[in-house]
C-alpha cells in the first residue's frame, strides 16, 4: 500500500505523548511525517519540526497556519494527529474535520458533552475518519479478549472490574509541581481530575472488551490530598446496556501501584484477566477448568490479535506499538475510503469519535452522581438516549 502523508499538532520536543505517536505512526511504514505545528511556542515548533525531517514550508508556527497551508496543497496530509493539551482538542479537531482531513485526537476528545456531540455530528456529516487515542484497546491481547467475547467463549457477561490506579500523585507537598497542579485545577482540567484523565481509559476498555456500552452509573469521588479541588480517587459502579454489572476504581494516590491499569471480565462460562504491565498474557479461567495463560504470538491466536503483533512469542512490544496499532487500523480505514472498497471488519475496532463522546458523558455523569452522594445517573450522551 502507498504510504500516507501525516501531520501532527502538538507533541513537541519534551512532550509526554508526542514520541509515542511518532514511533507508532511510522513503525509499520504506513505514514510519513510531512507537516507539523508541534509546539505552543511557534519558533520552537518550527525548529523541532525541521529536526524531525519536516520541510521548512510545512514546519508551521501554529495549527491555523498549518490548516491554511495544507488545505489546498495537492500533496496535503491524509491524517492529522491532535496531541495538544485537553482544552484545545475540540477546536482543532473540528477545524480539521471541517476542512476534510481525517483526524486522530488525543483523549479526552473534548471538555464537554456538547462539544463531543458536535464532533460526532461533524464526523458523520464529513464522512471522514475520526479516532480517539484509547491505545490500550489496541494491545493484541485486548483485541483477543474481545474476540473471545464475540465468539461466545465467556457466555453472557455478568461483571466487569476495571482499575486504573497509580500512586504518582501521592505526595502532599507536590502542590506546587506544575506537572501535577493543573490536573486538580478546574480552570485547567475541567470538571474532573483522575476520572477524566485515566478513568476513561479503563471504562473504554470495559466497554470495548464486553462489546457493550455504559448506560448508568453511581460515583463516589474523593480529594484525598489536602488542598486538591478535583478528585484524585474515584469508585464508580456502573451498569451496561446489556445489564452487565461494572466496577471501576481509579486513583492517583495508590502508592505501590505503578501504571495500575488492569481489567477482569466474568461471564457465565469463564473469566478473563489482563494487566497493562504484563500485556502479552491473558489469564483464562473456564468454568470448572484450570486457569490457562494465553500468550501473544502463540499458535491459534485470533486474527484480531495476530495482525497487530510484530515479533515472535515471548518478545514484548509495549505501549508505542499499541499506539502503532491504532495507526495500522487508521491506514486501513483511509485506504478503504480512497479506493472505495469496504473496510475489513477486523480493522474496524479502533476507538472512534462516538467513544470519545461516551467518555465525556460518563465523566459528567460521574461528577453529577458524586455531587448527589452516589445517586444513579444516566451516563449516555443525550444524542444516544
Ligand atoms: P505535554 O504537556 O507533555 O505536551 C503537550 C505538547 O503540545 C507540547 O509540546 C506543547 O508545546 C504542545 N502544545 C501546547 N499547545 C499547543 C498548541 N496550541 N498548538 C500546538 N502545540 C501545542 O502533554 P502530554 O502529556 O503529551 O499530553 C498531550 C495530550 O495527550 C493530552 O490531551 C493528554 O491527555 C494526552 N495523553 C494521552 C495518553 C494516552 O494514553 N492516550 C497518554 C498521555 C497523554
Amino acid at each position: 500500500m502507498k504510504r500516507l502523508s501525516w501531520g501532527m499538532v502538538g507533541g513537541g520536543e519534551g512532550s509526554q505523548i508526542g514520541p509515542a505517536h511518532r514511533m507508532g505512526a511510522m513503525a509499520d511504514g504506513h505514514f510519513t511525517l510531512a507537516a507539523g505545528a508541534l509546539d505552543h511556542n511557534p519558533e520552537a515548533g518550527r525548529a523541532y519540526a525541521q529536526t524531525l525531517g519536516i520541510a521548512e514550508d510545512r514546519a508551521y508556527g501554529d495549527w491555523k497556519e498549518m490548516l491554511k497551508g495544507e488545505k489546498d496543497r495537492p500533496d496535503r496530509i491524509d491524517l492529522v494527529t491532535v496531541a495538544t493539551p485537553n482544552s484545545t482538542h475540540y477546536e482543532i479537531t473540528k477545524a480539521f474535520l471541517d476542512a476534510g482531513f481525517h483526524v486522530l485526537c488525543e483523549k479526552p476528545m473534548t471538555m464537554t458533552v456538547e462539544e463531543g456531540e458536535d464532533i460526532v455530528r461533524t464526523v458523520r456529516a464529513s464522512g471522514k475518519v475520526c479516532a480517539v487515542n484509547y491505545a490500550y484497546s489496541a494491545y493484541p491481547m485486548i483485541r483477543h479478549m474481545r474476540h473471545m467475547v464475540d465468539a461466545g467463549d465467556l457466555g453472557a457477561i455478568r461483571t466487569v472490574v476495571a482499575n486504573f490506579s497509580h500512586g504518582h500523585h501521592a505526595a502532599g507537598d507536590d502542590a506546587d509541581n506544575p506537572r501535577v497542579r493543573w490536573r486538580y485545577d478546574p480552570a485547567q482540567a475541567g470538571v474532573s481530575g483522575q476520572m477524566a484523565d485515566c478513568g476513561i481509559h479503563a471504562l473504554h476498555l470495559a466497554s470495548f472488551i464486553a462489546g457493550d456500552e455504559v448506560e448508568k452509573l453511581s460515583a463516589d469521588f474523593a480529594s484525598t490530598v489536602s488542598g486538591r479541588v478535583l478528585e484524585d480517587d474515584a469508585m464508580v459502579n456502573f451498569r451496561t446496556a446489556k445489564g452487565t454489572v461494572g466496577r471501576l476504581w481509579t486513583s492517583t494516590i495508590a502508592l505501590g501501584r505503578q501504571h495500575g491499569l488492569d481489567i477482569q471480565i466474568f461471564g457465565e462460562k469463564g473469566g478473563l484477566r489482563w494487566a497493562s504491565e504484563q500485556p502479552n498474557q491473558v489469564y483464562w479461567s473456564p468454568l470448572g477448568g484450570r486457569t490457562q495463560i494465553i500468550e501473544k504470538g502463540e499458535a491459534g491466536i485470533s486474527d484480531m490479535a495476530a495482525r497487530l503483533s510484530r515479533v515472535p512469542i515471548a518478545h514484548p512490544e509495549g505501549f508505542p506499538l499499541a499506539v502503532a496499532n491504532i495507526y495500522v487500523d487508521l491506514a486501513a480505514a483511509i485506504h478503504a475510503q480512497k479506493s472505495g472498497e469496504a473496510l475489513d471488519p477486523v480493522a474496524n475496532h479502533f476507538p472512534k469519535a462516538e467513544d470519545g463522546l461516551r467518555s465525556m458523558a460518563a465523566v459528567y455523569a460521574s461528577v453529577e452522581s458524586a455531587k448527589q452522594k452516589g445517586a444513579w445517573v444516566d451516563a449516555r450522551p443525550p444524542m444516544f438516549r
